[in-house]
């Protein structure tokens, strides 16, 4: 793609909130996003938000539709987060199927396009088939990552039949699909009454398809079968079929990727015009940003999240236990550790955020293995955990305590010269022109672990301010983060898959549930995942010259190691 070939006058891009009546009477509310009458093509796309996703994730490829010429209508679904009527308990797959249909209802009324293209992904997609299959006003569907067999999908995902066991009347009430409670008996129903459960009901659909259909896989994609996907579009009259390299589900996670898909996209929507031979124009950056945040802080204000930070993070932490059976996070916290180098006795170690003291474990079996003498030294090593949540703090005391005991009784090392205390922080607090400092002299501490903790905090750059404070001349501190578009189905995979192996399939369940949570917060920019530079960035800002950035956790985090 390149910039600035657009149509003349893209630069001025609007967005105006619409909304307009859905499934009974309910309000779908949507953004219009289009640049000047003149560089319109007579074309406009509808996008839908992934599920769990609203319009606002759908900015970046509605303003380079509209760069390209399009009009664009990005809606949230209705029974949804995001702005449309209704509760998230009730979404259903047919209810999101009517709100397409009824955004294609509006766009004809007000727009009478020469071309209506629909552009769905993921479990939405299938609501793309079936609004494809029912209305001939839909002219082209673009199909990224579709879920074609939901079922498999969730089996998939969960590693357990959620259907079946709730036929056989295990589900109470609610299930949780990827994140959200949804009422289990209404979305079960209304899939088995649609037949939108499962391949079969999908290809019924796409022999119904006349329109072209573009479905772009995944290469890496756990979640959807290739044979199915390839299946479905073979029924298609005017199927095509484009692999997206190196990236799995989730495509955001590579640059490369979402160049690859947008350029996809847009080539397939403007088929047959004249503009098509043109290079592919990019959205100015200018204008997304300046809109993103408009509706960042809209989104914030519609939102209420009802658990306080601490509340969030000790439930959380009491369902993240399984993912410490999990290949990528045991691979994560072996490459934590040699970052942070050995140990030597009178060391004194922060863990910044210990959590459930994941860490402080390693560490003790570190000792044991390193350190057979410790009791002989002056001044003892210290480890100190800091945490949000007594939660947290509680159990990273006791599996602490249990390990020392269980070192003793090998008797590996006697543990005398060894310290370990925790201490409950928000680090929210710490740093800044208002904060207090961190409970630690200047040039204390010889090495900082701080896990996975920075996306959460306001200002994280107070808190590496601090690090550079406390540390001694020389000292070591490895800081992560989730990275940008991170695709936690990757590690949720391998942690579920863990669990199932371990017979801990509800913990599974529960921990899907959160990492839910962890997204939306994510999605609206309370939470912030943290790219390579970004990180070295924050770093420099703090004071730190030696930097060095690598990936881990399923190539999924960024982990930095920096140097005083
Ligand atoms: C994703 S968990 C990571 C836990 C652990 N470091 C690990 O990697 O397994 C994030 C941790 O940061 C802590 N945390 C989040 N916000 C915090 C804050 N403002 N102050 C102190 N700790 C916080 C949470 O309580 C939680 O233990």
């Amino acid at each position: 793609m390149i910039e600035g070939q657009a149509p003349a006058g893209v630069s001025e891009i609007t967005s105006r909130l619409v909304s307009f009546s859905g499934p009974n009477g309910m309000q779908v509310v949507g953004y219009i996003d289009e640049g000047v009458e003149a560089t319109w093509n007579e074309r406009v796309a509808i996008l839908a938000p992934r599920y769990g996703e609203t319009k606002k994730n759908n900015l970046q490829l509605a303003y380079t539709l509209v760069a390209n010429g399009f009009k664009v209508l990005r809606i949230d679904q209705t029974n949804h987060f995001g702005e449309s009527d209704g509760t998230m308990d009730q979404f259903t797959l047919p209810g999101a199927t009517d709100d397409l249909l009824a955004a294609v209802d509006y766009i004809d009324r007000y727009f009478e396009p020469d071309a209506l293209i629909l552009v769905t992904s993921s479990i939405s997609a299938r609501c793309g088939i079936r609004a494809s299959a029912l209305d001939c006003r839909i002219t082209g569907l673009v199909n990224l990552v579709g879920v074609v067999d939901l079922d498999r999908t969730l089996q998939a995902i969960y590693q357990r039949d959620i259907f079946g066991e709730h036929v056989a009347g295990a589900s109470e009430g609610s299930i949780d699909i990827l994140g959200f409670e949804i009422d289990a008996a209404n979305f079960h129903k209304s899939l088995v009454d649609a037949q939108m459960q499962d391949l079969r009901g999908t290809i019924e659909d796409a022999k119904k398809i006349k329109v072209p259909v573009l479905y772009l896989y995944a290469e890496r994609d756990l979640w959807v079968n290739i044979e199915s996907a390839k299946k479905v579009i073979s029924q298609c009259q005017k199927g095509s079929f484009r692999v997206v390299p190196n990236v799995g589900h989730e495509v955001h996670e590579q640059p490369e990727a979402v160049r690859f898909t947008f350029d996809e996209i847009i080539s397939f929507c403007r088929q047959g015009l004249p503009s098509d031979r043109l290079e592919i124009a990019k959205a100015c950056k200018t204008i997304l940003i300046q809109q993103n945040k408009i509706e960042r802080a809209r989104l914030q204000k519609i939102l209420s999240f009802s658990n306080s930070e601490a509340d969030f993070w000790g439930d959380y932490l009491g369902k993240f236990g399984i993912m410490e059976q999990a290949k990528y996070y045991i691979e994560y916290f072996s490459k934590m550790g040699t970052l942070i180098g050995a140990f030597r006795p009178a060391d004194v170690i922060l863990d910044a955020g210990c959590g459930n003291g994941f860490y402080g474990v390693g560490v003790l079996r570190s000792l044991s293995q390193h350190l057979p003498l410790m009791d002989s030294s002056a001044c003892p090593f210290h480890y100190c955990g800091i945490d949000l949540t007594d939660t947290g703090l509680l159990r990273s005391y006791s599996r602490h305590v249990d390990e020392i005991v269980e070192l003793q009784r090998e008797s590996l090392v006697q543990l005398k010269g060894v310290s370990f205390s925790y201490r409950k922080l928000n680090f929210d607090l710490v740093g800044g022109a208002e904060g207090r400092p961190l409970p630690f002299s200047n040039g204390s501490i010889n090495k900082v672990c701080s896990s996975l903790l920075i996306s959460y905090l306001k200002e994280p750059v107070d808190l590496l301010r601090e690090f550079y404070r406390v540390l001694k001349p020389g000292g070591v501190a490895v800081v992560s983060s989730m990275k940008p578009g991170c695709d936690m189905t990757v590690v949720y995979h391998d942690s579920v898959a863990a669990a199932y192996t371990e017979g801990n399939d509800r913990d599974a369940k529960v921990l899907l549930s959160a990492a839910g949570k962890i997204k939306v917060k994510k999605d609206v920019e309370l939470y912030h995942f943290f790219t390579r530079q970004e990180l070295s960035d924050l770093a420099r800002d703090a004071g730190f010259t030696d930097i060095e950035v690598y990936r881990s956790f399923g190539d999924q985090a960024n982990l930095m190691r920096i140097v005083k």
